[in-house]
Parts: structure tokens; C-alpha cells; sequence
């Protein structure tokens, strides 16, 4: 496979993780681009990055430039994707993807006119665990698909310098981590859910602090997801069917799981893949895309994820500062 030119388009936190991953692996980014140019410096000395972007803008002309990685607040996500695929990158772009489902169909049309692969950088869709864990669903071992319970919460102070509460940066429980439970959801489900009830609690500042999600497809698989973002509660999944279920515990880079077949009692553990390397796995698998294996990004499930998010958004009447002039 060729070796790709990758270039961060952000040089916060995640930017800086996958850069570090990379460097494990004995890949260097091509590229960084900040919008404080200092911290691309800072970035670019500190991981071996070959170039630094005097400006944001031109990352998108720079011919050497294969796939950009998007890793700025969510609000920013829709302009840069853009701006990315109408110059022809590739485009892995953090989570999550966009706003709005309205954002996102958008620039999936981008994606298919430039003939380039767009995809959002979802941790769950490319550990190795969700593969294998596939595996035996698919073996019948199980059985049906029944139910699904998925807990997220993290304690944040109301703090409007970072983006966790800040509407203007598109913060809010469901754009940050809603976006992990649903995507697990949505991997194990059959289809994507059409029936969905929730409920919301407001932080101070106006955006989602905590919410509770019921999610129903036409198979009459169920889901229930318990968000928060001012209360801790361990990240955890079940999955349920009716001879047995899955927990998963730090599913977000999950690496086991513990299947309890109900029938006998016993359980099997599993494990697959390394959480030191979460960010790498999408780093290859994004350029198996690139190189043409059909599928592998899972933009279709991204796309239902955020179908649903919007859709109960909707319900809640929730609208960031970009979208409420739509
Ligand atoms: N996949 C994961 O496991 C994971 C984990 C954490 C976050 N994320 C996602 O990654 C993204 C970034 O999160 P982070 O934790 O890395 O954030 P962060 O550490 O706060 O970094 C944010 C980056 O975006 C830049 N930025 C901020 N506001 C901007 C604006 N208005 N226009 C252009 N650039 C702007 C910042 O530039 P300055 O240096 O100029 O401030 C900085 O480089 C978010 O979408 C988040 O949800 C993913």
C-alpha cells in the first residue's frame, strides 16, 4: 500500500495522541495546520511533522497533502470539510462529524463528486474487539438480538474555556460522547432505529447536560442510553440476546469483552487489539479506504448516528448558534 501524506488540520489534545500513535508505528505526519500558527510549531517539533502551514487555508493546496485530519471543535467540522474535499483530500474527520444531519449529507455529495473517501474518526468502528465480537454474533452462538444498555458519563466543570458546555463550540452530552453510545448501538443493531424517545437536562449554559435515549428498529431491537456529562458513571455496554450477553467496559477503545452464556452460566472472555493503538487502527483502516476496500469507514453508520442525533435533538427544540438561522 502506498505511504500517504497525512496532515492535521488542528493541533489540540487528539491531535496530538494520534500523532504519537503514529510515530509508535514509525510514521511522522506529513503536514500541520492550527489556527494559533505557535502551537503547529510547538506540534510539529515535537512529533516530527515535515511541514507547518503558516495558514489553515493552505493545507487544501498543497498537492502533497493525501488525507487531512480534521481535529477541531465540532462547529468548525462542516466549513473545513468543505474546504478539504473540494480540493480533493481525503478527509478523516473527528468525532463528531458534523452539527447536523443536514451539515453532514452535504458534504457526503462533496465527498462523491471530488471521488474521494470521507469518513468520521469513531474509535469504535475500528477496534479490533467490535470485528471479532461480530464474528460470533454472526455464528448464531447467541442467538437474536434483543436489547442494548449503554452508560456514558463524565464529570466536567462548568467551564466555558474548553468545549464540553460552551454552545459555541458545540458542546453538549449527545455531539460528545452521545455520539460513542449511539455508534455502538448502531454497530450492533440490525438496522437503524426508527422509533427513538428521549428526555434532557440542561446545564447552565443552555446545552445538553445529561439525556436518556430509547431506541427501537423495524426488527424490534431495543436501546437505552444514559448520557451525562456532570456525573461519572462507567462507560459501559451490554448487549443482549436470548442465549447469552456481552459487557464491555471503556468501550469507546474497548480491547475485552465478557460474553455470559445464559443457558449454562459460562462466560468466555475475549480480548483483541491494544487501546494504546485506537487512533492507528483508524489510521490504516482510513487508508485501506483510500486504497479502495469498500466499507471499511463505516460511513453509513455514521450517517444513521447522525440522523439519530439530530432527530432527537429536534425533539428537544436544541439548536447551536450556526444553525439558528435554518
Ligand atoms: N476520538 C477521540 O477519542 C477524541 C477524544 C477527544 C476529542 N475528540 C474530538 O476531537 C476534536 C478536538 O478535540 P480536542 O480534545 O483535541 O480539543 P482541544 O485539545 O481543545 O484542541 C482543539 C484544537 O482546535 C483548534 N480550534 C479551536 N477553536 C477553533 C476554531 N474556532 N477554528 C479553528 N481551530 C480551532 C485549537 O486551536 P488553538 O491552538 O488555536 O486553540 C486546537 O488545535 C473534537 O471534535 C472532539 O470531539 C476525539
Amino acid at each position: 500500500m502506498k505511504n500517504y501524506n497525512w496532515a492535521a488540520l488542528g493541533c489540540g489534545d487528539i491531535a496530538g495522541q494520534l500523532a504519537q500513535e503514529m510515530s509508535g508505528k514509525g510514521r511522522n505526519l506529513y503536514g500541520a495546520a492550527n489556527r494559533t500558527y505557535a502551537k503547529a510549531v510547538e506540534f510539529a517539533e515535537k512529533y516530527g511533522v515535515h511541514k507547518v502551514y503558516d495558514k489553515i487555508e493552505d493545507i487544501f493546496e498543497d498537492e502533497d497533502v493525501d488525507i487531512i485530519y480534521i481535529a477541531t471543535p465540532h462547529n468548525t467540522h462542516s466549513e473545513y470539510l468543505r474546504k478539504a474535499l473540494r480540493a480533493g483530500k481525503h478527509v478523516l474527520c473527528e468525532k463528531s462529524i458534523t452539527l447536523n444531519a443536514g451539515e453532514l449529507e452535504e458534504a457526503v455529495k462533496l465527498a462523491e463528486d471530488n471521488h474521494v473517501v470521507l469518513a468520521e474518526a469513531m474509535t469504535i468502528y475500528h477496534m479490533p474487539i467490535y470485528k471479532h465480537l461480530s464474528e460470533i454474533i454472526a455464528s448464531g452462538r447467541l442467538g437474536d438480538l434483543k436489547l442494548i444498555q449503554m452508560n456514558f458519563g463524565c464529570y466536567k466543570e462548568y467551564d466555558m474555556s474548553n468545549r464540553f458546555f460552551n454552545p459555541s463550540l458545540a458542546g453538549g452530552a449527545m455531539l460528545d460522547i452521545g455520539v460513542y453510545a449511539l455508534s455502538f448501538v448502531r454497530w450492533f443493531m440490525s438496522s437503524k432505529p426508527d422509533e427513538i424517545v428521549s428526555q434532557v437536562k440542561y446545564a447552565p449554559t443552555k446545552v445538553d447536560e445529561q439525556a436518556s435515549i430509547l431506541l427501537k428498529n423495524r426488527e424490534e431491537e431495543m436501546a437505552a442510553v444514559i448520557l451525562s456529562l456532570h456525573a461519572q458513571q462507567p462507560k459501559r455496554g451490554m448487549v443482549s440476546f436470548d442465549r447469552g450477553y456481552i459487557e464491555i467496559y471503556e468501550y469507546t477503545r474497548g480491547v475485552e469483552a465478557v460474553i455470559t452464556f445464559t443457558e449454562d452460566g459460562t462466560k468466555e472472555v475475549i480480548k483483541a487489539g491494544n487501546k494504546e493503538n485506537a487512533l492507528v487502527y483508524e489510521v490504516e483502516d482510513m487508508e485501506a479506504a483510500v486504497s479502495g476496500k469498500v466499507n471499511v469507514m463505516h460511513l453509513d453508520y455514521t450517517r444513521d448516528v447522525m440522523d439519530i442525533m439530530t432527530s432527537i435533538r429536534n425533539q428537544w427544540g436544541m439548536k447551536y448558534p450556526e444553525e439558528e438561522q435554518d
